[in-house]
């Protein structure tokens, strides 16, 4: 198997990286490797702790070359030294999470994130002793603030699920490292093409590899990719330990997926724009949110750190009942955009999200923090994942019911 990235384009790392023609039958394409042991030639078995990038396969828990191949795969398009890949993301999250914090520790965590990591955080952690504070990560004075000597992990979303709140990644990353703890970063919503990790002093990079890197919809999995040692302590607890690994044929799909990214996250920000500028123009549409629009309130932040804006976007019609309505009539009538959660999808997915549904039972925000999730969500948004669809027929769509 070939090893990472020593390539000097995205699409032939997309393509090429963790692959190479099979040995034995010369195919072009990867095997499935639906093997869960693998014959020894060694007499002795060896310690996990053991364990590094040249130990022979021994069992689909420790690694299946499936697997290795995307992990190999998504360390060379993220720009890291390897990667961990994970049963889903919200896997993913919990393996940064019960990797590198213990009893005692603290852990900083954006005051709205992807709903599973923002309730395992707040409902999760505690119970093992770990204390949590949540932040506006928009707020570089609140994230200051809450940094004590015992935070271990600072955990970032950018932009954020659902309503598109950047955080000056650069900027986090040196209060967090001034105070001598690890910065991780949910890029979901970017794709590992959108943020550069090395270059914004992240540690961990996560990602939900159900969207953008599967991008078909067909495959759950998650990643996180950083540095050898930090990856290697992970894959110790998370995978042997915890066992939350991802299955071989995900991991297939997931890396043939992946090997057109840099293709789908050029025609997702393309599509994206249309579709956020046709938006702006319509009347029952208060506010769109989209990263690449003169009209985000972080549009020089986005330019600064982005370098690809995505599919994401959200958009504000009024109050509830005005939302609630223009829900129903897209459940009824939408043909091409499938009202749906999830997202980063070749079609493309919208669903409503309520402030005040969002508050009971994920959020919790009161005060601040609830006034500057307002100003970004109002009483609620579409959260819209602009698929690979041509932009007018998806505009045709949602002309029939804005
Ligand atoms: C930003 C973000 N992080 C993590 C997750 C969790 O990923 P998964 O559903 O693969 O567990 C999601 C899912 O929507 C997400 O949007």
């Amino acid at each position: 198997m070939s090893k990472r990235n020593t390539y000097l384009g995205d699409m032939t790392r997309a393509i090429h990286a963790g692959e190479a023609p099979d040995p034995t039958t010369g195919a072009s394409a990867p095997a499935i490797h639906m093997s869960s042991t693998f014959v020894s030639d060694s007499v002795a078995g060896f310690s996990a702790h053991d364990l590094d990038e040249d130990s022979p396969f021994l069992y689909a828990r420790w690694s299946n070359p499936s697997v290795t191949m995307l992990e190999r795969k998504i360390a060379a398009l993220q720009g890291t030294e390897d990667c961990l890949c994970t049963a889903s993301g919200m896997a993913a999250a919990t393996a940064i999470m019960l990797t590198f914090l213990s009893q005692g520790d603290h852990l900083v965590i954006s005051d709205v994130s992807y709903a599973g990591v923002a309730e395992l955080a707040r409902d999760t952690l505690p119970r093992y002793g770990i204390s949590v504070t949540p932040v506006d990560m928009s707020n570089l004075d609140a994230v200051a603030a809450a940094l004590r000597p015992n935070t271990k992990i600072v955990h970032v979303e950018s932009p954020v699920n659902p309503i598109m709140r950047l955080t000056d990644i650069a900027a986090v990353s040196k209060l967090t490292h001034d105070a001598g703890a690890l910065l991780s970063c949910d890029a979901t919503f970017a794709s590992p093409l959108g943020l550069d990790a090395g270059a914004l002093g992240i540690d961990l990079v996560m990602h939900s590899t159900t969207k953008y890197m599967g991008g078909h919809g067909d495959a759950v999995g998650g990643a996180v990719a950083g540095p050898a040692d930090l990856i290697k302590q992970m894959r110790l607890e998370a995978s042997i330990h915890h066992g939350g690994i991802l299955s071989p044929f995900n991991g297939w799909l997931i890396a043939r997926g992946a090997s057109t990214l840099p293709l789908r996250m050029r025609a997702h920000q393309q599509g994206a724009l249309a579709v956020a500028e046709w938006l702006e123009a319509q009347p029952p549409v208060k506010r769109v949110l989209y990263p690449g629009l003169p009209s985000h309130p972080q549009h020089d932040l986005a330019k600064a750190q982005m370098k690809n804006f995505s599919g994401m976007l959200s958009f504000q019609v009024g109050d509830v009942a005005a939302g609630e309505r223009i829900a129903r009539s897209m459940i009824e009538k939408l043909n091409v955009v499938h009202y749906a959660v999830s997202l980063g999808h070749h079609r493309s997915l919208i669903f409503w999200m309520e402030t005040d549904g969002l508050m009971d039972s994920s959020f919790k925000l009161t005060g601040d923090a609830l006034a500057s999730y307002r100003a970004f969500a109002g009483d609620g948004i579409f959260r819209m994942s602009v698929g690979l669809e041509d932009p007018e027929d998806i505009i045709a769509d949602l002309s029939q019911v804005l």
